[in-house]
């Protein structure tokens, strides 16, 4: 774990930092509490209560998304078929040692992770669960072609920190494989990711951040494929993106991530955003800042 390095967060649990991405894994604030408000809550899972669904977990981490998921699952006797993409076992490893982050779940998760851990695989009655280890732009096409997705979960670094999952070609092989009424749920908030949603004909919706948040003016991202509105049930933890988030759209924060043959390195990729923003007439996004009354701490792009 030479890369990797303990971090105890706010609300009692731990995470990572990586120090080659030179960032952590979750929010200070809490690893638990920001899987559960923008990963967890976002994602409906009473709609599948009784019923079996699909989910796809990119850049699995610790699993605090997927641990949490199963969690609730378990409770409500759904049947689930689980894909998950990861580079790097050490974070398994390390949950798999650590009894403070097992203690937050039903024992029944333990047991799925050693299977993962073991055999990249688990399965029994109610869940049939598979990890594809490498990275994430090459092992997704392992993933057959007619496995579609209710539930998609997007947690890789930032995307000035690892570009590779946020580029338009990743990112349309990511939406091919959402089901219809499909959910594509990130903690995200970058206009380059979000413009690049919607040019791949999804709906996109603004995780709402609590009121209490004086930091934060979303909480990420749900895009919905095969947007019907009539079929959309209410659902209380996003809404429509406010004529701030509009307008974000329109700056140069909106130029993608690009990876053409989806084997570029991080410097290219952001090499090739830049000298693209330079070269654009969009607005600059320090008067979309300003416009708005916002400092650059107060949005992760
Ligand atoms: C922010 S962390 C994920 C946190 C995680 N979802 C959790 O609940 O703990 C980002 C993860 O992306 C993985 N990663 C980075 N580049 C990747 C790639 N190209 N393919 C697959 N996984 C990647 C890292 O190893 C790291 O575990």
């Amino acid at each position: 774990m030479s890369e990797l390095i303990e971090v105890f967060t706010k609300d009692g649990s731990y995470s990572l930092r990586s120090t080659l991405f030179q960032e952590n894994f979750h929010s200070l604030l809490g690893a638990l509490e920001e899987t559960k408000i923008k990963f967890t809550a976002p994602s409906d899972l009473q709609r599948f209560k009784g019923k079996s669904l699909n989910v796809l977990d990119i850049c699995f981490g610790l699993g605090y998304n997927s641990a949490s998921l199963l969690n609730e699952l378990i409770k409500q006797k759904s049947h689930l078929n689980w894909y998950a993409l990861e580079i790097d076992k050490k974070p398994l490893e390390y949950v798999l040692k650590n009894k403070s982050f097992q203690n937050l779940w039903s024992p029944k998760v333990k047991k799925i992770f050693l299977s993962l851990n073991q055999n990249d695989y688990f399965e029994d009655e109610f869940f049939k669960c598979r990890i594809l280890w490498g990275d994430a732009r090459e092992k997704i096409n392992i993933i057959p072609a007619d496995n579609k997705f209710d539930i998609i979960y997007l947690d890789g670094f930032s995307p000035q920190k690892c570009p590779q999952v946020w580029t338009i070609e990743f990112l349309s092989k990511v939406t091919q494989k959402l089901n219809h009424q499909g959910y594509l749920i990130t903690y995200s908030s970058s206009a380059a990711v979000r413009k690049t949603l919607r040019n791949l004909g999804l709906e996109i919706f603004t995780i709402k951040p609590s009121l209490d948040s004086k930091t934060s003016w979303s909480w990420g991202t749900v895009a919905i494929a095969k947007f019907d509105k009539n079929k959309l049930k209410p659902n209380l933890n996003f809404k429509n993106l406010s004529l701030m988030e509009e307008e974000h759209l329109l700056t140069k924060a909106s130029i993608p991530y690009r990876d053409k043959d989806l084997n570029s390195s991080t410097e290219d990729i952001i090499k090739k955003r830049l000298n693209e923003q330079l070269s654009s007439n969009l607005l600059s996004t320090k008067k979309w800042r300003e416009k708005w009354g916002m400092t650059k701490s107060a949005f992760k792009s």
